[in-house]
């Protein structure tokens, strides 16, 4: 592979963007999986010569299994994928501990869900050592190394200290908690010192890099210079690298899109139409109230039910008028608070609906499953209305899938104002607070009313953003920040700044 003039691209990510499946013969078969990163990478791999380096996602193949598979796939994409193995214990102390019982909760606010456990800090750099060191192996002068996410928070740094530094970019996916949040973190000085060894350093929202440029200002008293989407933070020669000189390192505003062609084009398909068509007679023509949400306590789960309960008791016009169809996508199923979680909504779904239920009319039908591509988008088409309620979501990808396979344009969008998207969606969807069940429920009296032509209106503004924000102009708007072209102009959208009055 021929890198071209701007030098290679390396990416790191926790997990590579496949699935990998054992076959009967006992080898193992590696799929890409869905989603819009790999759509947007993949061709930047391809163009400029490159790796995606990442856990495969699995603790039960052997390095030698892997490799084949990740060979064939990444012959058909005309790139090259490398596995970090990681062992059991790895993954305790690393994903489920440090990444997945440590950051994510704090990340998302909810600090009480912590487990700050000191074992699990050591095991998080000591994995971040193991990708440093699986990056050492491929590195070529010239290489831009883009890291993604909470997982990889040290591997600049780690990458310095074995004698290896390299220009980095990393993107947040998740939000960036405010200042007097993130300060419970025992590491709180070491996790930021060590991010600002990237440049550029990219968020999702406005919130999120306003957030972090707080807690670097407070904790190591860095100057800022600059408005707009990328801001240029001095650092301090006490964090420089040879103690004396200042560095500057970029941080901006992303948000990250989806592929909205792919997404459209899939939902206009005859296949997906058909399924879209009988998942609608299985309701018999009520409204379908979608929600699709990864089991998370992020997601707002629960209070998603409450809200639709109390809707259903505020508003008996709805009886045998809707359901809400709720999928929700086995996740992290070794940490306590999602088996915990769990229970939770489904001892609630039997409460709602024992309450309601009548001849002919359950009100929630609930699955616990992975949707494969073409129920989800069937879904997303048959879809009256999307009922988003998380709590807090660095971008929510699901409100942006439904916009996109929205084609006939007569959905109507319920999101919370504290997902990402909310930022960009906020002209065309209904935003709603989580935490208020009263308001989510007339939301969702509001949607279930809403005469057809606004609807289409709020769905065609709603599909504008999407596809015009998509994830190729997030890849490209980043990359561009680290090339000669400068800081491209990214649109980023102003905060939802909720106004007295719904
Ligand atoms: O939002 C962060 C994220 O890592 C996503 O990229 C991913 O879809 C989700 O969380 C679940 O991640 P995982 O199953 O790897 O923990």
């Amino acid at each position: 592979m021929e890198a071209d003039e701007k030098g290679r691209l390396i990416v790191v990510s926790n997990r590579l963007p496949l699935v990998l499946n054992a076959q009967e013969d006992g080898t193992w078969d590696a799929r890409a999986s869905s989603g819009g990163l790999i759509s947007a990478l993949v061709p930047v791999l391809r163009r400029r010569g490159g790796v995606w380096i990442g856990w495969p996602g699995t603790t039960d193949a052997t390095l030698e299994e892997v490799l084949p598979a990740l060979a064939a796939v990444g012959e058909a994409y005309g790139c090259s994928f490398r596995p970090v193995m990681l062992t059991q214990q790895e993954m305790e102390g690393f994903y489920f501990g440090f990444s997945n019982e440590v950051i994510w909760p704090l990340f998302h606010d909810l600090f009480t869900n912590c487990n700050f456990q000191p074992e699990y800090w050591q095991v998080y750099q000591d994995v971040n050592r193991k990708f440093a060191a699986a990056v050492a192996d491929v590195l070529r002068p010239g290489d831009f190394l883009w890291v993604h996410d909470y997982h990889l928070m040290d591997l600049a740094a780690e990458l310095r200290r074995m004698g290896r530094p390299v220009h980095a970019g990393f993107f947040l996916h998740t939000p960036f908690p405010p200042l007097e949040i993130f300060l419970r973190l025992p590491w709180r000085f070491e996790i930021l010192r060590d991010l600002l060894e990237f440049d550029p350093i990219g968020f999702q929202t406005l919130r999120d890099r306003r957030n972090f440029l707080q807690c670097v200002k407070v904790l190591f008293n860095v100057q800022v210079k600059g408005t707009g989407s990328v801001v240029r933070v001095q650092v301090p020669p006490s964090l420089s690298h040879d103690g004396a000189s200042a560095r500057q390192v970029c941080a901006g505003v992303f948000p990250i899109g989806i592929d909205f062609a792919a997404a459209a084009d899939m939902a206009a398909s005859p296949e997906v139409r058909a399924r879209a068509r009988e998942l609608k007679d299985d309701i018999r023509g009520r409204q379908m109230i979608l929600g699709i949400d990864r089991l998370d306590y992020t997601k707002g789960l629960p209070n998603k039910l409450q809200a639709f309960r109390a809707a259903l008791h505020r508003y008996p016009e709805l009886h045998h008028k809707v359901n809400l169809v709720q999928h929700v996508v086995p996740s992290r199923k070794e940490i306590p608070d999602y088996q915990q979680l769990r229970l939770e909504l489904e001892h609630l779904i039997g409460q709602i609906n024992g309450e309601f239920t009548e001849s002919g009319w359950v009100p929630i039908h609930y699955m616990f499953h992975n949707l494969g591509s073409v129920d989800l988008s069937a879904y997303y088409l048959a879809a009256d209305i999307a009922l988003v309620t998380s709590l807090k979501d660095g971008m929510n990808l699901v409100a942006k899938e439904y916009c996109a396979a929205q084609v006939d344009q007569g959905g109507v969008l319920i999101l919370s104002e504290f997902a990402g998207a909310a930022a960009q969606l906020q002209r065309g969807a209904l935003l709603v607070n989580p935490y208020d069940i009263d308001g989510v429920a007339s939301a969702i009296h509001r949607a279930f009313c809403m005469p057809e032509k606004e609807r289409s209106e709020r769905m065609r503004l709603l599909r504008r953003t999407v596809r015009s924000e998509d994830v190729y102009r997030w890849a490209d708007a980043f990359l561009g920040v680290t090339s000669e072209r400068g800081a491209a102009a990214v649109p980023y959208p102003e905060d939802y700044l909720p106004s007295a009055k719904p």
